[in-house]
């Protein structure tokens, strides 16, 4: 039995309702299988629950993790998608939902926050729609997220918001995180920079060296809304010093696995790279027997990563990272939802070790 730190699951990867300038993941998608659980793309659809399940379960059998983030696409345009999670919830320490929260609604949020270990991650590139440009083409879909937003300050014990970093929002990302202070309940905000193909056009040099400055004395003010320090400045560096080139090693194929309802397991659900099992075709057994072998695991986990995708890669998976490397300790990282639950931080720090001993 494998053990690691997350389960990543997809549905329907190929079906989101927005279509932000910097995404490259729905298009993607669709190297890993059309054929997903969804019955169809329109309105109304739902998930192939039992079919889902049924790979996770295989999965479980054979790599274990005390947590799972499910997204899509986006997840919320399938009418069954509170059941899916439900079903999670009761296999998981915690779910992570991550959704652009164009779709979910207040009664939903209740839903889910009553399981006890389901939190959202929503996708949020700041507080105006100016911000939003990358992700938001009307104030119809702007007022629908806020309306989701206000909705998980109210209910979720804690929020997490990813906000994509940008031209469009980099500059006033301070003025953001003053609007998070003091709401209801706390927030965390990870700021990843725009990775893939579009990363250089769509965030400028002059921008990012802009925004390393802006993150090297963040902490002083806004710690309360923000992730774990060394998270800051080691993205200030991969910006000003590493030119947005990765140098950094990364242990996250050691860490977690991703599944796509059609099937397919990849080694990092982070870039997406290549199918390494397919659940339906080789079984659970099949693709367990990849897991940790296939050579995808020595070109992603090297001194400096050897994949294409890693080159501009900087996500909030490095704050797992920046943990095995001993730059965050386990109270710091704790406050992250992701990691909040025991076993999640017992596993952590196994992983710690593990890697510990590789080296
Ligand atoms: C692919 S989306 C799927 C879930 C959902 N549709 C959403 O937007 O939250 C998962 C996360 O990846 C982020 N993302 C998409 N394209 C990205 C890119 N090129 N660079 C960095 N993050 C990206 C999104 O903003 C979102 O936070
Ligand atoms: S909402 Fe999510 S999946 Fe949809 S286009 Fe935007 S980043 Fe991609």
């Amino acid at each position: 039995m494998k053990r690691y730190l997350y389960h990543d699951l997809i549905i329907a990867g190929n079906w989101c309702n927005l279509k932000c300038s910097y995404c490259t993941s729905v298009e993607d998608a669709n190297a890993f299988g059309s054929n997903t659980s969804a019955s169809h793309r329109r309105r109304g659809a739902t998930i192939a629950l039992a079919d889902v399940l049924d790979m996770v379960d295989g999965l479980r059998r054979y790599v274990d993790a005390p947590v799972i983030k499910v997204s899509g696409g986006e997840l919320f345009l399938l009418a069954n998608a509170v059941e899916l999670i439900a079903e999670l919830s009761s296999r998981y320490a915690h779910v992570q939902v991550l959704t652009n929260g164009t779709e979910v609604t207040p009664e939903i949020v209740s839903r889910l926050a009553q399981l006890g270990n389901v939190g959202f991650n929503l996708s949020l590139d700041g507080h105006t729609p100016e911000m939003n440009a990358m992700r938001w083409r009307s104030h119809h879909i702007g007022a629908r997220v806020t309306a989701a937003f206000a909705a998980m300050v109210k209910e979720c014990e804690v929020l997490e918001i990813t906000s994509v970093i940008s031209d469009a929002n980099a500059p006033a990302f301070p003025s953001f995180l003053e609007f998070l202070q003091n709401k209801e309940r706390p927030i965390i905000v990870v700021p990843i920079p725009v990775r893939g193909p579009r990363a250089d056009a769509l965030f400028s040099p002059a921008v990012r060296a802009g925004f390393a400055d802006l993150l090297r004395g963040i902490h002083r003010v806004f710690a309360d809304v923000l992730c774990p320090p060394a998270y800051h400045s080691a993205l200030a560096d991969f910006l000003d010093v590493e030119h947005g080139r990765r140098r950094q090693r990364c242990h996250l194929a050691n860490a977690a696995i991703q599944l796509f309802d059609t099937g397919a397991v990849t080694p990092c659900p982070v870039g997406w790279t290549a199918e390494i099992g397919n659940m339906k075709k080789d079984g659970p057994e099949g693709v367990a027997a990849q897991v940790g072998v296939h050579k995808m695991y020595d070109l992603l986990t090297r001194e400096r990563p050897r994949v294409p995708v890693c080159r501009n890669c900087f996500s909030q998976a490095d704050i797992v990272n920046l943990y095995i490397e001993g730059a965050i300790d386990i109270a710091e990282i704790a406050r992250m939802p992701l990691f909040r639950a025991p076993a999640a931080q017992a596993r952590l720090v196994e992983l710690k070790a593990a890697a510990r001993h590789a080296a």
